[in-house]
């Protein structure tokens, strides 16, 4: 009775939210009516919650399948268990998987020794979801980073490069730092009254924000000195930019 309830309901909202690509997703709609079908309980509402939930990238973006059926057979044909080696969420194939939209942070990843270590099907090694979580959700801050590094690369323990961990810290704190910045250069181009300087300070704003974009997905080479330099130049342009939004003329 409830669960015809929970279907009713969630049919009407459908019909209001009146968007057709939502109404294209299947998968979402009938594993929220079938919870008991995922072994990992918060992985729904991780995804409901997450940049990929809220952007429209339906479950069928990693596991693949049909999303536009309601019959189950049709909806999971080509999804396979995340313990089938051929899977896309195999975590060896998870690169690729997120690769295909998430090309920047790809293209540096394959410059690391860690996704050689997937391809031998070596298990010791980072992959996507170590850092993002199964959904991708998740930003790591400096320190969970610095430990998450240190949980392979810690002085006590068997891999070499004990040093990377603090390095990786140091440099998301600068990213952090960065951004603040340029969060504060947002705050005041729009009380620039002057359309055309104000105009003007936004294109310099955009070509900040750039490298730092660049500097993040560079890092996944896990080597850091392209990333470096990305980002002394994101630094030095929202400085440049910050101190001419200070002083007027
Ligand atoms: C009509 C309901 C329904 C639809 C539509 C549906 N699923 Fe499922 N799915 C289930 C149920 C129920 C299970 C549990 C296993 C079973 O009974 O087949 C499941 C299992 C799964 C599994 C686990 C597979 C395994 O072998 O461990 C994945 C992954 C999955 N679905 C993803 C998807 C994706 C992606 C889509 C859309 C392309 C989708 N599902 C559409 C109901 C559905
Ligand atoms: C950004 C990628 C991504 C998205 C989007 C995503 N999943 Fe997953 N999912 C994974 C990964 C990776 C795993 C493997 C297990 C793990 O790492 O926790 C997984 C595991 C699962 C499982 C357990 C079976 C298995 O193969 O391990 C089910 C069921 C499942 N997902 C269903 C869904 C459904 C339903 C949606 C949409 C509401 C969805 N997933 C969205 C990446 C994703
Ligand atoms: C079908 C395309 C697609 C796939 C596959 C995909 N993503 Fe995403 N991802 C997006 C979109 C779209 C966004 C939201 C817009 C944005 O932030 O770029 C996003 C956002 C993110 C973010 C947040 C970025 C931020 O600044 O908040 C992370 C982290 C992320 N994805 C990691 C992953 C990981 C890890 C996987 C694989 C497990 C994955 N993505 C798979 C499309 C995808
Ligand atoms: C060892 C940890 C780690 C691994 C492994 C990792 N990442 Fe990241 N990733 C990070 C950190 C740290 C950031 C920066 C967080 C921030 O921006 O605050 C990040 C940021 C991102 C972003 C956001 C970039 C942006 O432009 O805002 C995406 C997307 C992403 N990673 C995708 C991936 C993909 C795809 C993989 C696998 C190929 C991957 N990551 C593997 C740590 C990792
Ligand atoms: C799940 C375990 C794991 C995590 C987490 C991890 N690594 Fe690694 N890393 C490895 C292993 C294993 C190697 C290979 C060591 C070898 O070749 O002997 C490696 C190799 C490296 C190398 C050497 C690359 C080269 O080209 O020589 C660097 C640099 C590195 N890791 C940096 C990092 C940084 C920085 C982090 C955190 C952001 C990190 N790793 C997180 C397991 C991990």
């Amino acid at each position: 009775m409830s669960r015809i309830m929970f279907l009713l309901v969630l049919g009407l909202c459908t019909f209001a939210g009146a968007s057709s690509e939502a109404q294209e997703s299947r998968c979402a709609d009938c594993h929220f009516a079938n919870p008991q079908a995922d072994p990992d309980p918060n992985h729904l509402q991780d995804w409901d919650r997450s940049p990929h939930g809220r952007n429209r990238v339906g479950c069928d973006g990693c596991h693949k399948g049909n999303a536009a059926t309601t019959e189950s057979f049709l909806a999971h044909q080509g999804v396979l268990t995340s313990r089938n080696p051929s899977s896309p969420v195999h975590r060896n194939n998870l690169p690729r998987t997120c690769g295909a939209c998430h090309t920047g942070a790809f293209v540096a990843f394959q410059k690391s020794r860690h996704l050689g270590l997937l391809g031998e099907g070596n298990a010791d090694g980072p992959t996507c979801s170590t850092c993002h979580g199964s959904v991708g959700a998740e930003l790591l801050s400096p320190r969970r980073l610095e430990t998450q590094c240190e949980s392979c690369h810690g002085a006590d323990d068997v891999f070499p490069l004990p040093e990377v961990a603090f390095q990786g810290r140091l440099l998301l704190e600068e990213v952090v730092l960065v951004r603040e910045l340029l969060g504060q250069a947002t705050g005041l181009i729009a009380r620039v009254e002057d359309d055309t300087r104000k105009r003007e300070f936004e294109e310099a704003l955009q070509q900040a924000e750039v490298p730092l974009t660049e500097a993040v997905q560079a890092a996944h080479a896990f080597v850091f000195d392209q990333m470096k330099e990305r980002l002394t130049t994101a630094r030095e342009r929202s400085i440049v930019l910050l101190n001419a939004l200070a002083n007027p003329e």
